[in-house]
């Protein structure tokens, strides 16, 4: 479903993500991991279409149809979704109301109202968080909890979440896992995480590992439990 090609990602004149390939498939659960710096929210940034980060060499197909050229938000119309390692807050909007605009208007208020409090009770949400400005004082396993509802109801086809699992309480985390994994059908996830916590909870069918910039390995869960156990260093 997202198909990518020969991608190389300059900021300035540094290249930060180098001739990287890979065909993410319908369906399915992978995880990407690296160290610190390796280049893994570059990645996810541009997949999603974030203006920095320019698309210098490469093709990124998404259902078949080249997106190098659209727009972060004409991406999001067709169904990537990104939730930020760092979400941001935004003073005097509400969930209600940003996913609102998201939605174009389409979707009665009254039922969106609903389905953000069923939703949020299965994530553990207080309700009081999801009527104050969004992000607003929420601790870091709160506004993770916040990320993963704007996808649940945007219902996108590609949900990419930097490090969801950093700052975020092993409960918290749980509660993400699990509803992740009662909502897979038909989905692809891109699990962006530089340690194995996370998969514990949710199991990948691949594991990425990027370094300095580079795609070096892939393999499957137990890729994962290699890193834990030994280091990224070890795993060349
Ligand atoms: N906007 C930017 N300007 C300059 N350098 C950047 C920018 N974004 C990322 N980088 C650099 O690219 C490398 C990869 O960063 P990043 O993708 O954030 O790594 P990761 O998410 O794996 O920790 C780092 O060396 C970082 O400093
Ligand atoms: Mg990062």
């Amino acid at each position: 479903m997202l198909q990518i090609e020969k991608l190389c990602i300059k900021v300035g004149k540094t290249t930060i993500l180098e001739d990287f390939n890979f065909n993410f498939e319908k369906g399915k659960v992978y995880a990407i991991m690296g160290p610190n710096g390796s280049g893994k929210s570059t990645l996810a940034f541009t997949i999603a279409g974030h203006p920095t980060y320019k698309v210098e060499e490469g093709l990124l197909k998404f259902e078949g149809k080249n997106i190098v050229d659209l727009s972060a938000d004409k991406r999001a119309k067709l169904g990537v979704f990104l939730s930020f390692q760092t979400p941001l807050s935004l003073s005097g909007v509400t969930v209600f109301q940003l996913l609102r605009i998201a939605l174009d208007k389409k979707k009665d208020p009254l039922a969106l109202k609903k389905k953000i409090e069923e939703i949020a009770k299965k994530l553990g949400i207080k309700k009081e968080l999801t009527e104050r400005s969004l992000n607003e004082g929420a601790s870091g396993g709160e506004k993770k909890k916040l990320e993963m509802l704007q996808a649940a109801i945007l219902d996108p086809k590609l949900l990419i979440f930097d490090e969801i699992d950093t700052g975020v309480d092993v409960d918290a985390l749980k509660k993400i896992a699990k509803f992740m994994n009662d909502n897979k059908e038909g989905k692809t996830y891109l699990i962006i995480t530089h340690y194995n916590r996370i998969l514990h909870y949710i199991k990948p069918d691949k594991v990425l590992v990027l370094m300095g910039g580079k795609l070096v390995k892939t393999g499957d869960a137990k890729l994962a439990e290699e890193i834990e156990k030994n280091g990224y260093e070890k795993i060349l």
